[in-house]
């Protein structure tokens, strides 16, 4: 690819700010913890999977910061603070906190190393779990592309692509397989206010890729289906609770919704890491509300009058009635629900 989401050299993060795209290509160079945490709060990196794999190397930074301390206790009372720190960045990608499990994991038991071997090993997990997303989704969207054809119009929202992980992307991953099997795939994206990241991130992705994309406003998706313009919809997920339930990107409901009206498959692209399997539904999936500056300004612009409400949900739950399938890279699970999804782990 002619870019990269976020790497690790010389102990330090790379990370491409997804603020500053299309304009601006420029990586931030991150040497703490608390930079990672900020950076993922403030959407210089976003979507679940790359969250996950920040998260990863923010704690592996943490390793590195604390590995001449050699007293045990202050080694694990400052590593819970890392840890604590990265849980309260964002709190619907549940990928965040399975990329927290799993450093904390490496961390225990490793716990009779001295604190720069730990580090060392904290390093190397985090550059495993950015290795394996890319590994994990080349393997979706070759089980996706299956669900695909030539002269296949597909709408997709926000941006799950090779930006909101480690790289190829979920939703877009399987438009790219289906691509690389040498189907003719259109894309239409819609633009997803408030923070833009079809118009900004999406477009900008598959236009590099060079994937033929239409940019359209959100509200135009029920006449482009209406009117025939496509014929398919591929979402990302940020949390997926064990009945099949699936939290994304605000108005990806609204979508799913409309789908069902005019006889539209509805797939949500994820690896197995965005299944909550404690999450019994969509109810219990905890919402992010973001500041009101992104609804009542564009780009730092103020569009609405002063004085006035406001509400920002960052993500929508999608009912699994109205997923027709779940792409993961294991399997396809169509018309999802509790025992297909329990079997996705056991079987
Ligand atoms: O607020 P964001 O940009 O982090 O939201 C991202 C999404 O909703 C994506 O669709 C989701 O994380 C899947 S990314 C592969």
């Amino acid at each position: 690819m002619s870019f990269y989401t976020i790497a690790f050299k010389n102990n330090r993060v790379l990370m491409l700010d997804q603020r500053r795209l299309p304009q601006d290509e420029i990586y931030l160079v991150l040497r703490t913890p608390e930079q990672v945490a900020r950076a993922i709060e403030q959407m210089a990196i976003r979507g679940a999977p790359a969250i996950g794999i920040a998260a990863g190397f923010g704690l592996a930074l943490a390793g590195l910061e604390l590995s001449k301390v050699s007293d045990h206790s202050e080694w694990w009372e400052k590593f819970g603070q890392a840890l604590r720190r990265m849980a309260r960045t964002r709190p619907t990608a549940v990928n965040l906190f399975w990329a927290i499990n799993r450093m904390n994991h490496q961390a225990i038991i490793s716990r009779d190393l001295s604190s720069s071997e730990r580090a060392k090993l904290l390093v190397r997990e985090a550059q495993n779990i950015l290795a394996e997303d890319i590994a994990t989704n080349k393997k979706m969207g070759k089980n996706g592309a299956k669900l695909l054809h030539s002269g296949d119009v597909i709408l997709t929202h926000c941006n799950a692509g090779a930006l909101a992980t480690g790289g190829y992307g979920t939703a877009l991953g399987v438009i790219r397989a289906a691509k690389e099997q040498g189907k003719k795939i259109q894309v239409f994206a819609d633009e997803t206010r408030p923070f833009l990241q079809g118009a900004r991130l999406t477009a900008w992705e598959l236009k590099k890729d060079r994937i033929p994309v239409t940019l359209i406003s959100d509200n135009m998706a029920g006449w482009a289906m209406r009117n025939r313009k496509i014929n398919k919809i591929i979402v990302g997920a940020d949390r997926i609770a064990r009945n099949g339930d699936t939290a994304n990107k605000i108005g990806t409901y609204s979508l799913a919704v409309l789908a069902r009206h005019h006889g539209i498959p509805f797939y949500v692209a994820a690896p197995l890491s965005t299944i909550d399997r404690a999450c019994p539904g969509g109810e219990k999936i905890p919402i992010e509300e973001r500041s009101l500056e992104e609804i009542f300004s564009i780009r730092g612009k103020r569009i609405a009058p002063r004085g006035v409400c406001g509400w920002n949900p960052a993500f929508d739950v999608t009912p699994a009635g109205l997923i027709s399938a779940i792409i993961t890279e294991k399997s396809v699970i169509k018309n999802p629900n509790r025992t297909k999804i329990r079997n996705l782990f056991t079987e």
